[in-house]
């Protein structure tokens, strides 16, 4: 029923395998009752273009701003004057807001810059440092940090070129690398070392460029675990050494060659990377989705082709709800129902089907895991401006939770619950986690999992990393129904850059609520 997976040539002792999925009405008929859907607000104003979840389970939201009015005003009767912008020179709206997920509320912030089509990562200490975009905005940095009135902080030219869809990915030394961008076939770090620090030309992106259609936009940038960057644009990928800006491997292209980046929207996963003894002896990245050759052209005269694929998330979901060929009036045929995809089990029932949305999010929506375990959800604007009325897909203003099955009431007997902790874990020292469950504990189904909060847009989530510790089936009993499990914290910042990660507790697959740690 599916394809075999892919074995790449491995790397020492690593390899990848690049699973390539097919649509949805290949899975088996499944009776998709698993998993629940609630609207959590009916609009916050804006259109979720981006997302980023903050260790303080507030979740930072924004969409562009050269559009004209959104729907919700700034705080204050405050306005943002621009003369750079395309639409509005004094705009009295705002285009980016805080979610804070405990009171289901949020709080309306200016951005000052056009922050369309961007990237970030949270950095060690917490802060969103977010780059990039149009106009104006186009080698802006933006910071925010978070507090009850905290708002975008920018450094204008914070960036030496123009980064217009590239991707961010945060460093085992704490900065990030800005890769690509339209018309940029290179690279540069934020912050810089020195004021003398420039770009540096990227020949795989040169390489991977369709003029026609640029192809290559948004690429999948992981950090692999030896230190070096996987970089999926278009239809293959590299081993990247940053440092010595050099291709350490070169992975042959994907079958068939079809586009799996930007507009061609497909998605990638690092899946979940199990640590033993000091070392993840297996790293797999999932790349699904994209579009046909020549669907983006096809889709600009009228004919719209099926995406390439529309595919699944794993445990703990950063989710792959829609795919194929992306920019506005492209989307058609919009796929509701989340997979939940499991590494583990065996090819061919990996794949869980949940229940569908009855919200259509196609092209600039988004979504990130919370603290709970839920996902949220939303955006959805495949036009040029905010368009509510006599068009196939509305633009789309409320924001969703998607409960996975693993939320369903019946698992809840078996979720654990962490009691204490500790909130910073140094690398490779053993912290012990006391947790309780409800029914008697599988000592033989405990593990913990740490998860890095990614930046989300365009169908992707920037920064992923789901660590699996070492440590697993250590469990005692504590007391009564209390338990403790030890597990070693990462052996180092390649395995898991320094900063905040959501910890889980998991038992017969049934994840706790999770707790900030800060790996340091
Ligand atoms: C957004 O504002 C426009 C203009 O005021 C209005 O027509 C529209 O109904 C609003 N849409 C939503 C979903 O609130
Ligand atoms: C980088 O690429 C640009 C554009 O192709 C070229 O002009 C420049 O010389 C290159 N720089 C280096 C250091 O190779
Ligand atoms: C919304 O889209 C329709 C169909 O293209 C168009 O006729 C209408 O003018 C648009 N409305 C706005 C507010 O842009
Ligand atoms: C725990 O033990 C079981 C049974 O021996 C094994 O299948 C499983 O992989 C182990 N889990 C971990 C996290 O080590
Ligand atoms: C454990 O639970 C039992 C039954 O609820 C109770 O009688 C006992 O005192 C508890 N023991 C401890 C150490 O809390």
């Amino acid at each position: 029923m599916f394809p075999k997976p892919m074995t790449l040539p491995s790397s020492h002792t690593y390899h990848y395998l690049l699973l390539c999925l097919f649509l949805l009405h290949h899975l088996p008929p499944c009776p998709a009752t698993s998993g629940h859907w609630s609207l959590l607000l009916p609009t916050i104003g804006i259109s979720a273009m981006h997302m980023q979840l903050l260790p303080n389970d507030r979740v930072i939201i924004f969409d562009r701003t050269d559009f004209g009015p959104s729907n919700i005003s700034l705080p204050a009767g405050k306005c943002r004057s621009d003369p750079n912008d395309m639409a509005l020179k004094r705009d009295c709206t705002a285009h980016s807001v805080e979610y804070e997920v405990s009171s289901n509320s949020i709080r309306p912030l200016m951005v000052l810059t056009d922050v369309w089509c961007s990237s970030g990562a949270l950095i060690p200490d917490g802060s969103l440092v977010q780059t990039g975009g149009f106009n104006d905005g186009e080698r802006a940095v933006r910071v925010y940090k978070s507090c009850d009135q905290c708002d975008w902080q920018e450094i204008n030219s914070g960036l030496i070129l123009r980064r217009w869809y590239a991707t961010s990915h945060i460093l085992p030394d704490g900065r990030q690398i800005i890769i690509g961008g339209r018309g940029q076939f290179n690279f540069e770090f934020y912050p810089k070392r020195s004021p003398e620090e420039k770009a540096q030309n990227m020949s795989f992106l040169v390489q991977t460029y369709d003029p026609e259609i640029e192809n290559n936009l948004y690429p999948f940038v992981f950090l692999h675990t030896d230190g070096n960057l996987f970089i999926f644009a278009n239809n293959r990928a590299i081993l990247f050494d940053y440092i010595n800006n050099q291709v350490v491997k070169m992975y042959p292209e994907v079958p068939g060659g079809d586009p799996r980046n930007y507009p061609s929207t497909g998605s990638a996963v690092l899946l979940p990377m199990r640590i033993v003894q000091g070392v993840v002896a297996v790293v797999e990245v999932l790349v699904c989705g994209g579009a046909p050759k020549g669907a983006h052209i096809n889709a600009k005269n009228g004919k719209f082709d099926g995406a390439l694929d529309s595919c699944g998330e794993f445990k703990y979901p950063t989710r792959i709800l829609n795919g194929g060929t992306a920019g506005w009036e492209n989307g058609r045929g919009p796929v509701l129902k989340p997979v939940i995809y499991k590494p583990d089990d065996p090819t061919g029932s990996r794949f869980e089907v949940q229940k569908p949305s009855s919200i259509p999010r196609m092209y600039h929506s988004t979504a990130v895991l919370v603290r709970d375990g839920r996902v949220l959800i939303g955006g959805s604007n495949p036009h040029e401006r905010y368009n509510f009325t006599n068009v196939l897909y509305p633009t789309e203003l409320s924001l969703e939770a998607f409960s996975p099955s693993y939320l369903d009431p019946s698992s809840s007997v078996f979720r654990p619950k962490i009691l204490s902790f500790p909130t910073r874990f140094q690398y490779g020292k053993r912290v012990v986690i006391p947790f309780k469950v409800q029914s008697l504990v599988d000592m033989n189904l405990v593990y913990v999992t740490m998860v890095a909060p990614s930046f989300n847009t365009h169908s992707f989530s920037m920064n992923q990393r789901l660590l699996v510790l070492d440590g697993g089936n250590t469990t005692k009993i504590a007391g009564n129904s209390t338990y403790e499990i030890g597990v070693t914290a990462p052996p180092s910042s390649n395995v898991g850059p320094a900063g905040y990660y959501l910890l889980f507790v998991v038992h017969r697959d049934i994840p706790s609520e999770g707790v900030w740690i800060h790996v340091e």
